[in-house]
């Protein structure tokens, strides 16, 4: 098989430093809901590592449960139409609702995924992403408890992929040219 390696430009998190910022959510998280036990909604595939790594920082009761989401777009560019591929597996009425993302790019998975969860009633419903780029902050959405705003570059690894692949990285990096050629 081929090393992940090779196909590596530039590191601009290490896993050291994800590790060290999930970390400091986790115990953000853990005092905000104190007794309120809290449901983490995970996007797949995106979010598996930063779900899988943040409640194990934690230190209180949790549950987990996943949605898949895929958006019509044409080519690159994402059209803001959204399809619900895996629904959740219970309900989040009444429950306290932390969705959580590796990535918040354009902001239209999780606009679409906050008014589709709000409209179950959720008690209360926040958001946690590892890393955010530039063109979320001007769209509309309201994110809690962010990781690393990071410049608007195609990064992968931490489950962050490029055509499926290198989700597996540990560390968040840019890809060589020769990648896309
Ligand atoms: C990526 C990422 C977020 C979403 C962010 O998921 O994991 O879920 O895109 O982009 P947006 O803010 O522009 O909507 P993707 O749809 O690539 O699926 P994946 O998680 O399986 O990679
Ligand atoms: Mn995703
Ligand atoms: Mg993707």
């Amino acid at each position: 098989a081929a090393d992940l390696g090779s196909d590596i430009k530039e590191v601009l998190y290490t896993e050291e430093q994800v590790h060290q910022r999930v970390v400091e959510l986790a115990a953000q998280i853990d005092a905000d809901y104190q007794d309120r036990e809290v449901v983490l909604v995970g996007v797949l595939n995106g979010a598996v590592m930063t779900l899988a790594d943040l409640c194990r920082s934690m230190n209180s009761h949790m549950t987990m449960d996943w949605m898949a989401v895929s958006s019509y777009g044409v080519g690159t560019t994402s059209s803001g139409v959204v399809r619900i591929l895996k629904d959740l597996s219970g309900s989040i009425e009444g429950k306290d609702v932390l969705i959580v993302e590796d990535i918040i790019d354009t902001g239209l998975t999780l606009s679409y995924l906050l008014q589709n969860l709000s409209s179950r009633d959720p008690n209360s419903l926040e958001v946690m992403a590892m890393f955010r780029k530039p063109p979320a902050l001007t769209s509309s959405v309201d994110v809690k408890y962010v990781g690393f705003d990071i410049p608007n570059e195609f990064v992968v690894g931490y489950g962050l992929d490029y055509a499926g692949h290198y989700r597996n990285l540990t560390d968040v990096a840019t890809l060589a040219p020769h990648v896309y050629s």
